[in-house]
């Protein structure tokens, strides 16, 4: 656990010209370590993200008997193969903040008839847990109290386990998909899991379990995907390069948008087609964003972003869109609360289940800052303002959520005029980008670090 602290801002961002590397993506570095869990022998990965999510992740894995250890930036990970995890009786998992750690690592639990506890910290308490309690009880698995859809549960998997037969899935969500996709892998026989392309999210496990050549199988129909695993073949423990996180680059795709005259160039991000959706955005408000280098490695795209200050016109995000961007939300938003005209985000169902209520937020968030708004249950309308301005005194409530808590620090580094602004509980940010203020550093922004008392 991190100490608390506030983040003070009173100046504007000057105009830079500079080249950073974002730290390793989440969603990978995660995966890396859930798939060399169940491999067999020592599986490497460079590039790993260093933060208090995956971390808590590694934990969870060495609870399991998973012998895990770094050397010069190195992680390496002793597989067993498929199954092999320690679990004793009354086990405790504490996922942290991580909602993708719990529901994942819940897929992996399932062949275990053992009373396993999963709890996590009070944002992810709030989070919903029964879009992966729903599959697994399918499979055989129990949860306790029943009826109970949020943590701390007690989830009981089942030595018999039933494979999945089409089983449908109904949110927009990889963290779910990949539950039921790690489940599959450990169930006798051939599962299969459709996923309609209106649902469609993130295909990293795809990517990775395809790369190491673990028996799932993606077929493409006209209206939906058809993974098909056939379960209990093991595979072999393999190297990984994760690429540089597109959600952690996204602030600092925004803040170069938003300051006059600046450039940026961001190395080596992972472009995944199902992550670049707030890339796209920012092109129709005419953003100056460009891609280079690009290349596949281990499977997934990835590439350099090249952004220049530019004056950025309204957009109207579409829901489809929306698995797409999910986590670039509330940074979309900054940006178009200083375009020229009002822009609509349409399909926000699943933003107020993230780490905070993330759409009331950023509409409060917006609210606060003097940008006028038109919140409904799942859409917002943004009145954009090309001239504004921070010249009062505004104290952020971040909610306990790290993407807020980076979008208020862009908003204030691109706005404030005379003002300042009082960013509290930032250290959340450690969950997901601990070097985030260094990186700021380097693009010469002031601010000021408070520690609470
Ligand atoms: C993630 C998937 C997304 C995203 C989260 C990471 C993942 O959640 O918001 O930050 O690594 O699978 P959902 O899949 O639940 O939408």
């Amino acid at each position: 656990m991190y100490k608390k602290f506030s983040v003070l801002l009173n100046k504007r961002i000057k105009k830079f010209n500079t080249t950073i590397s974002p730290p390793g993506d989440k969603s990978i570095s995660n995966r890396f370590f859930f798939v060399a869990s169940q491999a067999m022998g020592i599986s490497e990965a460079r590039g790993i993200l260093d933060a208090e999510d995956v971390l808590n992740n590694i934990k969870i894995f060495q609870k399991l008997g998973v012998k895990i250890i770094k050397k010069k930036n190195i992680y390496y990970v002793y597989g067993n193969g498929l199954g092999s995890l320690i679990v004793k009786d009354n086990l405790k998992i504490y996922a942290g903040n991580a909602g993708t750690v719990a529901r994942c690592v819940m897929g992996l639990l399932a062949p275990y008839p053992k009373k396993m506890r999963i709890f996590g910290d009070e944002s992810l308490s709030r989070r919903d847990f029964y879009r992966c309690i729903e599959p697994l009880e399918k499979l055989g698995c129990s949860f306790y109290p029943k009826g109970r859809t949020t943590l701390p549960l007690t989830m009981t998997g089942s030595n018999w386990l039933a494979p999945l037969n089409k089983y449908q899935l109904t949110y927009p969500s990889a963290q779910v998909k990949t539950c039921c996709i790690f489940a599959s892998l450990l169930s006798p026989g051939i599962s299969t899991i459709k996923e309609p392309n209106h649902l469609a999210s993130r295909t990293h496990t795809e990517i990775l379990l395809n790369y190491v050549k673990a028996s799932l199988k993606v077929k493409k129909f006209k209206k939906f995907n058809l993974l098909k695993i056939n379960g209990l073949k093991n595979y072999k423990a393999f190297k990984l390069n994760v690429p540089g996180d597109v959600s952690a680059a996204a602030f600092f795709i925004a803040l170069s948008l938003l300051t006059k005259n600046s450039k940026i160039k961001i190395k080596d991000v992972n472009l995944n087609p199902f992550r670049t959706g707030f890339i796209k955005i920012i092109k129709l408000m005419q953003g100056k964003v460009f891609i280079k280098n690009k290349k596949i490695v281990c499977g997934e795209h990835k590439g350099d972003i090249i952004v220049k200050g530019s004056n950025l016109k309204s957009v109207n995000c579409p829901s489809s869109i929306s698995a797409k961007m999910i986590d670039e939300y509330p940074i979309a938003m900054i940006c178009a609360a200083k375009a020229k005209g009002v822009s609509n985000f349409y399909g926000l169902e699943e933003l107020n289940k993230k780490e905070s209520k993330r759409l009331n937020v950023c509409n409060e968030i917006l609210n606060k800052i003097g940008v006028k708004t038109k919140l409904g249950k799942d859409k917002i309308k943004i009145y954009g303002n090309p001239n504004l301005k921070l010249d009062e005194s505004y104290i952020i409530n971040t909610y306990n959520d790290h993407r807020i808590a980076k979008m208020a620090f862009v908003a204030g580094q691109a706005f404030i005029d005379k003002g300042n602004m009082l960013i509290k509980n930032f250290e959340n940010v450690n969950t997901s980008f601990p070097n985030f203020l260094k990186i700021m550093k380097k693009l010469n922004c002031k601010y000021e670090v408070k520690k609470n008392k």
